[in-house]
């Protein structure tokens, strides 16, 4: 078997995907449409024409505008059906999904249209498509400590919906500490913990710093700039976290796929897991993004099938789960040999 028709074929996990990153200029026009509302642009292409980002306040700046045509329930049941449509396709069997309900409860969207829609499409899903999912709800870094501890507590009424809290948007001068008080009480109800730690962001080491030693999380989203610290690194494989990183993402950042730091982390045997971040704005799913990867970096079906394994070993499963997904996988790579 050629190395991509491994990876389009290998059972995977992604856990770190924006539900509202994988809203496609299609599914925009289609929204835009049933609402009333003006996009500004004449076609699906004219607005991808205007997808212009290099860093990530240039990102989040068209993310967060194009979130307007998500208006009622059943806009986010099909935002979300759509991405796990996508993702069962790609072979992913496992999925632990961001929303980010303060860019919607901000625009007079009520924090329960958001989740029951989200739930409804997971539901279906794991029915439909065999697709088993987790929610997670971030935080928007550049909001206020106390709307995070708002929207906390409108999730209480829906705790058994969601498996833990994250913290993204805009990281200059949003240090994690900012939310110490809030992730406290995450952890109080039982939810898992991860914060965003953007590729190259001012301070970022400090941050990393302290999503370990004052944050206590339970896993690390990008994470690459650890890299610079062997004393993070350290601390990082010694915990056993996972770091979800998104090697085309960063492409927008940093010029490269990061395949030479995920190949370092790999040397190192930190736990590294490889995902899409908002793959209708970076043009790549799951597959494509190990795809462009391997070919960065010329990674050989060791290293690919590491990382796929570390996608089930950094998920938040329980021991049994987690099992019974990594022995399909090397159910997968028997009948490979065999053949
Ligand atoms: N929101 C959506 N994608 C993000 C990213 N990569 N970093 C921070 N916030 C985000
Ligand atoms: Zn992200």
């Amino acid at each position: 078997m050629q190395i991509r028709e491994l990876i389009e074929t290998l059972p995977k996990a992604e856990l770190h995907v924006h539900l509202e990153g994988t809203l496609e200029p299609e599914l925009s026009f289609a929204l835009a449409a049933k609402n009333g509302i003006a996009l500004g642009y004449d076609s699906p292409e004219e607005l991808v024409a205007a997808y212009d980002f290099h860093d990530l306040p240039s990102f989040l700046t068209i993310y967060y505008a194009a979130m307007n045509v998500l208006v009622d329930e059943d806009d986010f049941y099909r935002l979300t059906w759509e991405y796990l449509e996508k993702a069962a396709s790609q072979n992913i069997v496992y999925a632990e999904l961001f929303f980010d309900p303060q860019a919607h409860t901000s625009r007079g969207v009520s924090f329960d249209t958001v989740i029951r829609g989200i739930r409804r499409a997971q539901d279906d899903a794991a029915r439909k498509l065999g697709i088993e999912t987790g929610l997670i709800l971030c935080f928007l870094r550049d909001m206020s400590a106390q709307s995070a501890m708002e929207h906390l507590a409108l999730a209480e009424p829906y705790r058994d919906w969601l498996i833990g809290v994250g913290l993204d948007s805009d990281e200059k001068g949003n240090p994690p500490r900012k939310f110490a008080e809030v992730f406290a009480r995450a952890r109080s109800l039982g939810l898992k913990l991860t914060m965003h730690c953007d590729v190259n962001q001012d301070d970022t080491l400090e941050h990393m710093r302290q999503v370990l030693e004052e944050i206590g999380v339970d896993r690390i989203d990008h994470g690459v700039n650890s890299l610079e610290s062997d004393a993070l690194c350290t601390a990082i494989r010694e915990k056993g976290l996972g770091l979800t990183v998104c090697p085309v993402s960063n492409r927008f950042v940093v010029q490269s796929l990061t395949s030479r730091e995920i190949r370092s982390m790999l040397e190192k045997d930190m736990c590294v897991t490889i995902n899409s971040d908002d793959p209708a704005y970076f043009d790549a799913y799951l597959n494509e993004n190990f795809v462009a990867l391997q070919e960065e970096g010329g990674f050989g079906e060791a290293e690919i099938v590491r990382l796929v394994l570390n996608g089930f070993d950094a998920a938040w499963l329980d021991e049994p789960r987690r099992t019974a997904y990594k022995e399909r996988v090397h159910a997968v790579l028997a009948t490979e040999a065999a053949s």
